[in-house]
């Protein structure tokens, strides 16, 4: 297992931080929760809004990150369930930003030949910023490098009782037996039944829980919790993402130990 000397990261360069990401042991899909928008305005007495506003030019830089160092999805918390509690007016400029972010960024997703697609439940969302969704969604159709997914409107809890749904109406309609209701299935019935297993969740700002994000799908990823509030979260802090999960060892409930009896296959 190549380990990564942390207490050294300081004095290391992008550069040098680069070199060390190992191409070959890259998570296939990383997903970020992206937190902290809101303190990072305080601390300058600016409005959310600021925040939000900065926190967008994070995307753009993970997103080209991720995508040339050779990840293959990304997924992004943008605006969860739960967050349609906050005020009007913060989710009215939110709802802004995200029009104008979808306006600008499709000619880039396009020239890096990134799909982009949106989870949860986008029918609530104001008719302008479904209507960008619908025409970045088409217009990146094709694109293979890597697979951008914003989740918006978005609820883990909410996700799993949709694939229920799903279920339940192909048994109803004789398409599937009881027998045949697996974790497969289940997955299938998933928003994220396109891409691959999550390998590797990071959360930043400091706050160490999940907030209905991706609750099936994180049973075995690796977690990144970092202090680093999201509009500070640039390349480097990616690439120390990527080089801490790179010092994980990863066993799925299994054992990588020798076995007790020094024998192998018992
Ligand atoms: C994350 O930043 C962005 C969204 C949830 C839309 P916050 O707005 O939650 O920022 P904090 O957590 O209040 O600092
Ligand atoms: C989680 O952040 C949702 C997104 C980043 C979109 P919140 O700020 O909404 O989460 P809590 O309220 O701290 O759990
Ligand atoms: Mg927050």
């Amino acid at each position: 297992m190549p380990t990564f000397d942390f207490s050294a990261i300081e004095q290391c360069s992008n550069e040098e931080l680069d070199a060390r990401v190992d191409r070959a042991r890259l998570p296939r899909h990383v997903a970020v929760i992206m937190d902290g928008n809101g303190r990072w305005a305080k601390a300058r007495f600016m409005p959310r809004i600021a925040g939000h506003y900065e926190g967008m030019k994070s995307v753009r830089e993970v997103v080209t990150g991720c995508r040339e160092i050779g990840i293959q999805a990304l997924t992004l918390y943008a605006f969860s369930q739960e967050n349609w509690k906050r005020p009007s007016e913060e989710i009215g400029l939110l709802m802004k930003l995200m029009e104008s972010y979808l306006q600008t960024e499709l000619s880039l997703l396009l020239e890096q030949d990134i799909r982009f697609m949106t989870i949860g439940r986008t029918e609530l969302l104001p008719k302008p910023v479904l209507e960008w969704i619908q025409k970045v969604e088409t217009a990146t159709r094709d694109c293979q490098t890597m697979i951008l997914t914003v989740a918006v409107s978005y609820g883990g809890r909410g996700e799993i009782v949709d694939a229920l749904r799903g279920i339940i109406e192909d048994y109803r309609d004789g398409k599937v037996t009881i027998h045949d209701i697996d974790e497969a299935l289940v997955e299938q019935h998933l928003y994220t039944a396109a891409l691959p297993e999550l390998d590797l969740l990071i959360r930043t700002s400091g706050e160490a829980r999940i907030s209905n994000f991706l609750l099936w799908q994180i049973a075995y990823a690796e977690l990144h919790l970092t202090k680093t509030l999201w509009p500070d979260f640039r390349r480097r802090e990616l690439l120390v993402a990527l080089l801490d999960y790179q010092t994980r060892e990863r066993r799925f409930g299994g054992t990588t130990a020798p076995d007790l009896t020094g024998t192998s296959g018992a």
